[in-house]
């Protein structure tokens, strides 16, 4: 109910759902914990060989699992890659070290996750930059790809944000995308996706995939929630982490609403 108030408002105040989601990032951001690096559901397909990680990374496997399958066209290494919505910078890090893109920026509308981000150092060649997703601050044609992972449901209007990466985009190049979204919001998002002009290449609901990623990593979630946050709102901060058995872990599984991802092209 809470849920559905804050997108109905959302729709009405576009710049109400803006703040409200950008305090809460910040907020999360006060944790500095340098073990904390990933803000998604994660995915698991049973189907596929699982990418080969190094040890250090195994601890996010989940997470990079999703990054993984949304970035998974062979088109990222040499290429100038943005991403919008980089959070704590795990998945920026997962791409500079796997797959050497030639330049690599994080695009975040929190400054203190920004800042968490910077810390680790990735190279020249990786730059983060706090911005807004409904107002990119680049020139046209300045990138060959942009990628988006579980941060699209934040955006007061997505149609903006979809404008804007066509926008910075190459001819030929692609936006990788993967977000949830409420049933009654499915339909609208495949509408949003083309309506720029985009060429659909991939169209995937790994709904079962992320739901199976979050049954797996439930224990660890409840650890973390009970180590960091108050008695009080821990529930609120559960329902949030998508553990199973939980308000958006049950929309998931109950069919009120899915996760899907997109590989969608600028027409060359
Ligand atoms: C669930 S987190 C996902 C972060 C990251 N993609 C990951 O998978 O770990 C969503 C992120 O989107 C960012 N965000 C929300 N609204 C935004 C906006 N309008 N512009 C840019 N980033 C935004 C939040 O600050 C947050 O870091």
């Amino acid at each position: 109910m809470l849920t559905r108030m804050l997108g109905y408002f959302g729709r009405v105040f576009p710049q109400l759902k803006r703040a409200f989601w950008s305090r809460l990032y910040e907020r999360m951001a006060r944790d500095r914990d340098p073990e904390w690096l990933f803000m998604n559901y994660g995915f698991v397909d049973a189907a596929s060989p699982a990418p080969v990680l190094e040890p250090a990374d195994e601890h996010d496997r989940l997470a990079i699992q999703l990054y993984h399958h949304v970035i998974d066209t062979g088109e990222l290494p040499g290429k100038d890659v943005l991403e919008v919505g980089c959070g704590r910078g795990g998945g920026v890090g997962y791409m500079a070290r796997y797959l050497r893109p030639r330049f690599l920026v994080g695009l975040d509308l929190s400054p203190r996750a920004l800042t968490l981000s910077r810390i680790r150092g990735h190279g020249q060649h990786v730059q983060f930059v706090c911005g807004d997703a409904q107002a990119l601050p680049f020139p046209p044609a300045r990138f060959d790809a942009v990628v988006n992972v579980e941060s699209s449901h934040c955006y007061p209007v997505m149609e903006n944000f979809l404008a804007e990466v066509f926008r910075v985009l190459r001819p030929g190049g692609l936006l990788l995308y993967a977000d949830l979204r409420f049933h009654e919001a499915v339909g609208r998002l495949q509408t949003q996706v083309r309506a720029p002009g985009f060429r659909v290449l991939r169209e995937r609901d790994i709904t079962r995939n992320v739901l199976r990623a979050l049954e797996l990593d439930t224990p660890r979630r409840a650890a973390l929630i009970n180590r960091k946050v108050p008695g009080v709102m821990q529930g609120s901060f559960q329902a949030f982490a998508g553990m199973a058995g939980t308000r958006f872990y049950e929309m998931l599984a109950h069919g009120r609403g899915a996760y899907l991802s997109f590989v969608l092209q600028k027409p060359a």
